[in-house]
């Protein structure tokens, strides 16, 4: 008997506004872990995206890496796969390192009883077949196991608890290889949904009452901005008693906008068949990028992990990456048992610099991975032909590049392969977590697929992204516009202050502005004497008094990183120990464009993105020239204030 209606949980939750904020949705997974433990008895919970994500943190969590033994008893043969990539030994004797139950909607109201049953130090919960994509939780009583399998994910709890920082803790708590296993909250929110459901008397389940909130539940914005006047551009500084650009109240930012197609295709995507729906996505997409193949991903950095496996990335390889990129491009290349090699940047585009990588080449360098960074395309032309007198592959981390071109070639079918993120704070978002693998030749994307076969990888997209891709897809080259129109209206701004540059495009790339990176020029307003860390800091000051959302997006290049300063890795330092040579303990100085960017740049994130409106915009750009008249406050801020630079401080990830 089914317990619940896949069609009435999914309306539920889109009813009561989960999708509506997204990226904000924080509350789902804290609700999500709390029914689990409650349910189990257990003290902690880690929700992660797959069965075999749930089997790594149980082992990771317990401390078990690569090298080690672990009792698993009867396991079946995708595990034992699964668990044989992680690099460990099975022995079938003794009490197992963790026991599994798996949902489904006919006996999501049993797991209290099954729980009851399990003895082992971890409890693996698969939650995919209670239909709303892949999805799974750790239960444990352990709270040093938990705060292991956390540390697994890019971006866990334990990140969002000390603010993106991934702190030096005790030795054994800092992470080694990290994949991102977040669970999209809109999937735990229909997880939660489906469970409560299930859990209460059949007679409980009658007609749904929806009460009216007095809160809206849409992001539609609530008040109107006027454009700016020119009292307000030429009054004092906010920092300084005056009235800031952008009122306190009205500084929230929508992003993704939804629709009613949106939530109307949800809906409707139900009844297919899931795999038909992520099927008809990735066709969709993958036309709209021009790739030949591609391969639909639970998340960006698992994305990139099989662009690295299809180009044909063995263990012990070198894969040359920019020092300056989000965490995951390096931890993809580890999580490939590859050995990442930093390079600096170039100053201007702030990608990959070509000279550096080209200096970088070894014997054992098989690829080379440039970043599009902030989704202004690489220096394509360059690393190709970089590539082509190397014989190495070309594979590109689209993930801030949808939509960004060079010519007419859409980044994603640039490379040999690609991978990208479609995370909610991506400008082509799919409600929560996913990602896409492009190829360009079949046989690297027949050896993607095959790896994750060989080795019981679950990596799949839910249908639930996929559906709201779909139709988000369809929208994308208009949000493509307003945003290109909005960059071009605050470089204009920018560039007649003087002090502030922004992105630098060369000619023939079409920038795609996921992130807007601005540049301070010190001399044009005599501030030059000044160290340029702690102008950028009084000037980051001084916009945020403004309700300018300016922020610095890394501190620090990602080799300084803990998992990249103690390379752990898999366990035993695998799989830096296969290619000793290749590996470097670096300072932020080995990377002087990337040091020079961190310590003279601001970034804009989401405030270029539709439906931003024309007036915001243009409270953005007075604001910039407001801070920029005043040198004499820059000054005064950056000589009274001690400001350490960027990588002085605690390594962020975002
Ligand atoms: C440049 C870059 N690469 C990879 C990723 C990883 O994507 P995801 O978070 O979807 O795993 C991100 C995510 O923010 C990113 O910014």
């Amino acid at each position: 008997m089914e317990l619940y209606d896949t069609a009435t949980v999914l309306a539920r939750v889109l009813v009561s506004g989960v999708i509506m904020s997204i990226e904000k949705s924080d509350r789902e997974l804290p609700a999500l872990e709390r029914l689990l433990t409650k349910q189990t008895a257990r003290t902690a919970a880690v929700l992660v995206n797959s069965r075999t994500a749930a089997i790594h943190a149980a082992l990771a969590g317990q401390g078990f890496g690569y090298g080690d033994e672990v009792r698993l008893p009867g396991i079946d043969e995708r595990t034992r796969a699964f668990v044989g990539w992680l690099g460990m030994g099975i022995g079938a004797q003794g009490p197992a390192a963790f026991d599994e139950i798996s949902l489904s909607a006919s006996n999501a109201d049993e797991l209290g009883t099954l729980a009851r049953q399990s003895t082992a130090p971890a409890l693996v919960v698969d939650l995919t077949e209670l239909g709303f994509g892949p999805a799974a939780a750790l239960l444990t009583d352990d709270p040093g196991c938990a705060s292991r399998a956390e540390r697994l994910k890019i971006f866990g709890s334990q990140d969002l608890r000390t603010m993106w920082t991934q702190q030096e803790a005790e030795p054994e708590l800092v992470p080694g290889v990290q994949f991102n296993y977040r669970l999209s909250p809109l999937v735990a929110a229909c997880v939660r949904m489906a469970l409560t459901r299930a859990g209460r008397p059949a007679a409980d389940h009658g007609p749904h009452v929806v009460t009216r909130s007095h809160r809206m539940i849409t992001d539609f914005p609530t008040a109107p901005l006027a454009p700016p006047a020119t009292a307000e551009t030429t009054a004092e500084l906010a920092a300084f008693g005056g009235s800031p650009m952008i009122p306190k109240a009205l500084r929230r930012t929508v992003f993704p906008v939804i629709t009613k197609e949106d939530l109307f295709g949800l809906l409707l995507a139900q009844r297919n068949a899931p795999e038909d729906v992520v099927g008809g996505f990735t066709e969709a997409y993958r036309e709209y990028v021009g790739a030949s193949h591609a391969i639909p991903t639970a998340s960006g950095t698992s994305s990139l992990h099989l662009a690295l496996v299809g180009a044909g990335i063995q263990p012990g390889d070198e894969v040359i990456v920019p020092a300056f990129t989000f965490i995951a491009t390096a931890q993809a290349v580890v999580a490939a048992k590859a050995i990442p090699v930093f390079v600096d940047i170039d100053p201007r585009t702030y990608c990959m610099n070509p000279q550096a990588a080209e200096v970088a080449i070894t014997e054992r360098t098989r690829a080379i991975m440039p970043v599009h960074v902030h989704g202004l395309p690489a220096d394509i032309p360059a690393l190709r032909a970089l590539c082509q007198r190397h014989g190495l592959a070309l594979v590109e981390d689209a993930s801030h590049a949808h939509s960004a071109r060079i010519g007419d070639t859409v980044a994603g079918a640039l490379g040999d392969t690609a991978g990208q993120s479609l995370m909610a704070d991506k400008n082509f978002p799919v409600g929560g977590e996913g990602g896409m693998a492009f190829f360009a030749s079949a046989d690297a994307h027949h050896r993607a697929e095959d790896y994750l076969r060989r080795h019981g990888i679950d990596y799949r997209m839910s249908w639930i992204a996929a559906a709201f891709g779909a139709s988000q897809l369809q929208r994308l080259p208009y949000y493509d516009m307003v945003r290109a129109r909005n960059a071009e209206l605050l470089g204009e701004a920018l560039t007649e202050t003087g002090f502030f540059q922004p992105p630098f495009v060369p000619s023939g790339h079409v920038h795609a502005y996921n992130m807007y990176r601005v540049t301070l020029v010190p001399s044009a307003i005599g501030v030059d004497d000044l160290p340029i860390h702690a102008v950028k800091s009084a000037v980051h000051e001084l916009l945020v008094a403004e309700g300018v959302p300016a922020r610095e997006w890394q501190n620090t290049p990602i080799p300084c990183h803990l998992p990249f300063k103690h390379r752990t890795g898999f366990g035993a330092g695998y799989p830096f120990s296969l290619n000793p040579r290749a590996v470097r303990d670096h300072r932020p100085e080995d990377f002087p464009a990337t040091a020079r960017m961190l310590e003279s740049t601001l970034v804009l994130c989401r405030e270029l993105r539709a439906p931003v409106e024309y007036e915001r915009l243009m409270r953005y750009a007075q604001a910039f020239a407001k801070v920029a008249r005043r040198p004499d406050a820059i000054r005064k801020l950056a000589t009274d204030r001690t400001f350490p630079r960027p990588y002085e401080t605690v390594a962020r990830l975002g």
